[in-house]
């Protein structure tokens, strides 16, 4: 037995910034310790920082190893370390755990002050023969990034089955919310109690799955939009993941992920090299802060969407399957006399496509359907100012197609069986290179033959038993990375190009599918009672611009229920408009209606896509404010809305947050959606707002008294403008 190797003390190292502190214990030479991540408390110099640290430091306690357990950013069961391990892995049945030493810590610090910062940490555990490469960084937004690199410094395979990363939360931290759902129902909030033990969330769908936990947050007791400390974790990525939260009686509490390895799936060859998820945390007082950060951080990619999001019409509800150039086009015009700018046609218009069995996998345009080829329709969208875009489905394949038909051998599956069909397809394995460059080349000549400027891409199904058929192996990690590298090459061959992550509704939702794409599309469901709850909670780690939100036709096909144009329309007024509705076959009165709202989502787009989203915490559950405030606090817009029958009648005034304090606005009912709109025939019944013409008042005023609600009958909303005066 050789003890670890003596390694340079790194120190106590604070990164700072919007608010944050991460303070890490680099002392000792072991990997690096989070002795703080939360409020800042301002800078710490060197005796400060070292008295943080005496004051962190663990309590030594009888019957646990002797000394205190540092829990480190990898846990190691070497430093004591009982619950959940940061890796798991062998060579060959042995070197089962780790003693990880650092080598070296490169810190990138800006020169100005609070403005966050990166540190690489470099380790190595000479006797397992592994490298450990860890990234951890402070944006200047105030979120926390970190991933690790295993490398394979031995001369045989290492066999790698989990390798997760934590980060630590407060014991005040007492309640946690995360996300479930299913089709039609994404990101459906959870709230449990934080007790000991571990909450585990994994998803192994191969895609980041309807109920993933999306977000994983721990906080102070009755937390909400704007209160409470809250601590929120997000595993970005598209294919198999887990994020936990673990409390242990040492009060350790921490908030962790990683990716799900399938059995066998990753095998280091000496010298390769794994790569972790990044993993992400946000601190922050209330949701909407917590969610600002995320905001803020994509925001400032260089790569984030920044033209005006083009008002989508999406054929699928309109048309389905039925593909007639002439009802298209119809279609089209209706769309661009309304106010749309962008024209998506969907599902079927390639190989023997005609209904959701067969065809995918023939990524060439049908004759039967276009005899033409699609350029008589993209013709016409452009000849009415708007671009083309187009769906594709690029990782599936149907037994029914001509690709599966001449390649069986390259769907995925355990070698000796088919896994069972899901929406009757299987999935293609795009780790095999033949398979890879077949479909890159068919969506590269799509591309280079027409003028498209938007791919919706799909994935409809989960990956069951999904494996390298060649050699029996499980192979959702390698699928995950060939579709990312996929969308990369597309991107660069085709540069403008832009894509929108859609798998089954809302099922491919994260940062690291946003670091190729440029909108998502947040559920099936266009019911916008529905709506309402999904996009709120996909609006926590999203911006506005970056969520697909389309006006459905009045009865929602997904739900059968029936809505007001008016509420349908101020539901997808919050986000990257759209319409799914067949509007060559709506009323000249509705369509009207529609270009009012369109035109208004133009008017606002410049404040919903830049803008800072806030949420109202209102004690009756049917009533919910939410709304965007703009970044320099000029002006405001908000909606609020009645999902049922409120409590209370009307539900009382609601306060409007956000606002600067020291600022009058003038705030009033915004049109189109300024009244309270019921049933026509009800419609002399409905008693007058407060007050059409609108109030002038302090930001200071509007949130700690707000304004009085109109009477909303359930289901419907009404919006309000406020100005800087
Ligand atoms: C999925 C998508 C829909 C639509 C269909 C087409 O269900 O989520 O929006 O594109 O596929 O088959």
């Amino acid at each position: 037995m050789t003890p670890p190797t003596a390694s340079p003390d790194h120190g106590i190292v604070q990164l700072r910034a919007a608010g944050v502190s991460l303070v890490l214990d680099l002392t000792g030479g072991t990997l690096p310790r989070v002795l703080h991540w939360g409020a800042d408390p301002g800078p710490m110099d060197g005796a400060e920082l070292d008295a943080f640290a005496r004051a962190q430091a663990p309590q030594p306690i009888a019957f646990s190893v002797d000394g205190a357990v540092p829990v480190a950013i990898l846990p190691e069961q070497s430093a004591g370390w009982l619950g959940t391990p940061g890796l798991v892995g062998n060579r060959e049945g042995a070197q089962f755990s780790t003693a990880f030493t650092v080598r070296e810590v490169r810190r990138e610090l800006p020169a100005e002050d609070a403005a966050g910062g990166r540190l690489t940490v470099e380790a190595a555990d000479e006797i397992a023969g592994l490298g450990l490469r860890l990234t951890v960084e402070l944006t200047p937004q105030g979120l926390v990034r970190q991933r690790a690199e295993l490398t394979n410094e031995g001369a045989t395979p290492f066999a790698l089955d989990a390798l997760n990363l934590t980060l630590p939360v407060p014991a005040a931290a007492t309640e946690l919310l995360d996300f479930a759902g299913h089709h039609l129902r994404e990101r459906a909030p959870q709230r449990t109690p934080f007790t000991q033990g571990i909450r585990m969330r994994e998803s192994r769908t191969g895609r980041t799955g309807f109920d993933a936990a999306f977000l994983l947050i721990a906080g102070t007791a009755g937390f909400g939009a704007r209160s409470g400390e809250v601590w929120g974790v997000h595993t970005a990525w598209s294919g198999n993941h887990r994020t936990f939260a673990e409390r242990t009686f040492h009060a350790v509490s921490l908030l962790g992920s990683g990716e799900v390895l399938l059995s066998g799936e990753v095998r280091l060859a000496p010298g390769e090299s794994y790569i972790s998820p990044w993993q992400y945390g946000s601190y922050a007082t209330g949701l909407d802060e917590l969610a600002g950060r995320f905001h803020r951080w994509l925001r400032s990619r260089p790569g984030h969407p920044r033209r005006p999001r083009p008002v989508v019409i999406n054929t699928w509800e309109a048309v389905y399957f039925d593909h007639d150039l002439g009802r298209l086009k119809a279609l089209a015009d209706a769309a661009a006399e309304v106010g749309a700018e962008r024209f998506v046609l969907d599902d079927g218009w390639f190989g023997g496509r005609r209904d959701d069995r067969r065809g995918l996998g023939d990524w060439f345009v049908s004759p039967e359907v276009w005899p033409q080829g699609l350029g008589p329709l993209i013709s016409h969208v452009n000849s009415l100012g708007m671009e083309f875009g187009l769906w594709v489905e690029p990782e599936m394949v149907n037994e029914e197609s001509d690709l599966a038909r001449a390649h069986p051998d390259w769907i995925m599956s355990t070698g000796d069986r088919l896994p069972g069909r899901s929406r009757h397809q299987q999935v293609l394995d795009l780790a095999n290179p033949e398979a890879y460059a077949y479909i890159l080349g068919c969506l590269d000549a799509l591309l280079t033959e027409y003028p498209i400027a938007y791919f919706k891409w799909d994935h409809n199904r989960d990956l069951v038993e999904a494996g390298h058929p060649a050699t029996g192996r499980a192979g959702v990690h390698d699928q995950t990375l060939a579709a990312y590298r996929l969308m990369d090459e597309l991107r660069s061959r085709h540069p403008g190009l832009e894509i929108e992550s859609c798998a089954s509704g809302g099922a491919r939702i994260d940062l690291e599918v946003l670091q190729r794409t440029d909108r998502v599309w947040v559920s099936d469901c266009n019911d916008a009672l529905e709506r309402q709850e999904i996009q709120r909670w996909t609006n926590l780690l999203l911006p506005l611009e970056l969520m697909g939100t389309h006006v459905g036709p009045g009865t929602a096909h997904t739900t059968g229920r029936t809505h007001a144009l008016d509420f349908r329309a101020g539901t997808a007024l919050f986000g990257h408009f759209g319409i799914e509705w067949d509007i060559a076959r709506a009323t000249p009165e509705e369509r009207k209606r529609l270009a009012a709202w369109i035109a208004l989502h133009k008017e606002l787009r410049p404040l919903l896509h830049s803008g800072t989203a806030v949420h109202a915490d209102h004690p009756d559950p049917a009533v919910r404010l939410h709304g965007v405030v703009a970044a320099d606090r000029s002006e405001a817009v908000f909606a609020v809305v009645a999902t049922g029958s409120t409590e209370l009648y009307p539900a009382g005034p609601v306060r409007l947050p956000g606002l600067d304090p020291d600022a009058l606005y003038h705030v009033r009912p915004q049109a189109p959606g300024d009244v309270p709109e019921g049933p026509a025939e009800r419609r002399h019944a409905m008693l007058p707002w407060w007050t059409p013409e609108g109030v002038t008042l302090r930001g200071a005023a509007l949130a700690a008294a707000g304004v009085q609600l109109p009477a909303l009958f359930p289901e419907r909303l009404v919006l309000l403008r406020a100005t800087r005066a």
